[in-house]
């Protein structure tokens, strides 16, 4: 378990997770922070630089020059250990089981040992101090890097996040993660607070093609959409033989995996 503390950050600070191998909105988001005085020393990637889309190397490169802060999310972990799958744990058969093989093996095969050996040297967590309140930053959970949390699931399933990180870094107030995508804010009792702060390398499931992030302000988070060349994305992942599907959901705004997803929250099933 490798922790990175940051000490006490009270400015502004960029949250946003998965990039997902997608150049063009890494890039968007980065504009997006500059135009608004945020710098690299204080953006946080919630993990998952590399994944679906079709620019893993350049994706990882304008990471690591644009944002100084990143855990490992279970592609950077399973890539970092040679493993042959993004380690989801997907249902054999399941759409993302089936579609994971498509772009998980293009990144392995394509990735710069240089990149996969940064890999390697991630923290597994962030913790923070920010305006009174500790934070902690996780990919999926605290205790599984691949863990779906959902905004419809119950309280118990947080809580108990802030139980076992508070055995490997003391008491946290918050905590941020990304790996299901969505973004969502939940108070918990105890003046807890969970954050989802989305992705931007893929849209929400929403329809739209602008993707997620998120900001930290004196306190309060904000969740904002980032447009970007959401067509540009899409023909460099058919440039590469990635269209399984994912190149069509940075258009139409969909995901083709949505059995991930808790039944409450699929749009498609639900009409
Ligand atoms: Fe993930």
């Amino acid at each position: 378990m490798k922790i990175a503390d940051l000490g006490q950050i009270d400015d502004d600070i960029l949250i946003f997770g998965g990039c997902y191998s997608n150049l063009q909105a890494t890039h968007a988001l980065f504009d997006w922070a500059q135009a608004r005085g945020i710098p690299p020393a204080r953006r946080i990637h919630t993990g998952d630089v590399v994944a679906y889309c079709g620019q893993p190397n350049e994706t990882v490169a304008a990471l690591r020059a644009g944002c100084h802060h990143a855990i490992a999310g279970n592609c950077e972990q399973q890539l970092a250990a040679g493993m042959p799958d993004c380690g989801c744990g997907f249902d054999t058969g399941s759409a993302c089981d089936i579609l994971s093989v498509g772009w998980f093996g293009y990144v392995s095969r394509v990735l710069d040992p240089v990149h996969r050996d940064w890999m390697t040297d991630l923290p597994d967590w962030i913790v923070f101090t920010h305006h009174n309140r500790r934070y902690g930053v996780v990919h999926g959970s605290a205790q599984h890097v691949s863990e779906f949390l959902w905004s419809v699931d119950h309280d118990d399933a947080l809580d108990r996040q802030f139980d076992h990180m508070a055995t490997h870094v003391g008491a946290i107030d918050t905590i941020i993660a990304s790996h299901s995508g969505i973004a969502f804010q939940r108070e918990l009792s105890g003046d807890r607070c969970w954050v989802n702060a989305g992705v931007i390398g893929m849209p929400p499931h929403n329809g739209e093609q602008a993707t997620q992030f998120a900001t930290l302000r004196q306190g309060q988070f904000a969740f904002h959409s980032l447009g970007y060349d959401a067509q540009r994305a899409a023909d460099a992942m058919r440039q590469v033989g990635l269209t399984q599907g994912y190149d069509r959901a940075l258009i139409s705004g969909y995901w083709p995996s949505e059995d991930v997803l808790p039944a409450a929250l699929r749009v498609v099933d639900n009409g």
